[in-house]
């Protein structure tokens, strides 16, 4: 595949997961009924609708053609994009949640946080790397800073998932 639209369909890929995953935690922000957790969750939420439509902006920059099927997905992030995707729909599918189911689902989210973070990482070492080299280009060094801010954005996930599993294990006492 050649690189540009290698990376175009990666940019794709991530923002339909990050959408996804920003639906989950809004979805399970509103059945909790803890305020400061419900806030946490908010926060990420709103950074992950945040990544999806820089994702899917950055995609629109490198061409007009901006459609991307699960198949692709799988092909260039690897099967655990659809993992992610599928627990992110789980998710959505809960009408209620115990604080042990809570204390579960952030352990989860948590591997995925750190999961995400890694391949934007491998990405910006590896793809965004390439396409500089072959295509120069400001737009995609401008990318490549961007998605460190990500990146950032991602380990900060990890750490306010740390606290919201501090303060259920709280809660739970
Ligand atoms: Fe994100
Ligand atoms: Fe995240």
């Amino acid at each position: 595949m050649e690189t540009k639209s290698h990376l175009k369909i990666f940019l794709l890929c991530s923002s339909l997961l990050e959408e996804r995953v920003a639906r989950a935690y809004e979805h399970v922000a509103r059945l909790i009924d803890n305020d400061i957790v419900k806030c946490l969750f908010e926060f990420i939420a709103h950074d992950s609708f945040k990544h999806a439509r820089c994702f899917e902006l950055m995609a629109r920059a490198l061409s007009q053609e901006t459609s991307a099927y699960p198949e692709d997905c799988v092909k260039v992030w690897g099967e655990s994009w659809l993992a992610v995707v599928e627990d992110a729909e789980r998710m959505l599918k809960k009408h209620e949640i115990s604080l042990a189911d809570l204390s579960s689902l952030v352990d989860s989210l948590h591997a995925i946080e750190g999961f995400v973070a890694e391949e934007y990482l491998s990405t910006l070492h590896a793809k965004l790397v390439d396409a500089m080299l072959s295509k120069g280009g400001m737009d995609v060094e401008r990318f490549r800073v961007m998605l460190n801010w990500i990146v950032e954005d991602e380990d900060r996930h990890r750490k306010v998932l740390e606290m919201v599993k501090e303060m259920l294990s709280k809660l739970s006492r």
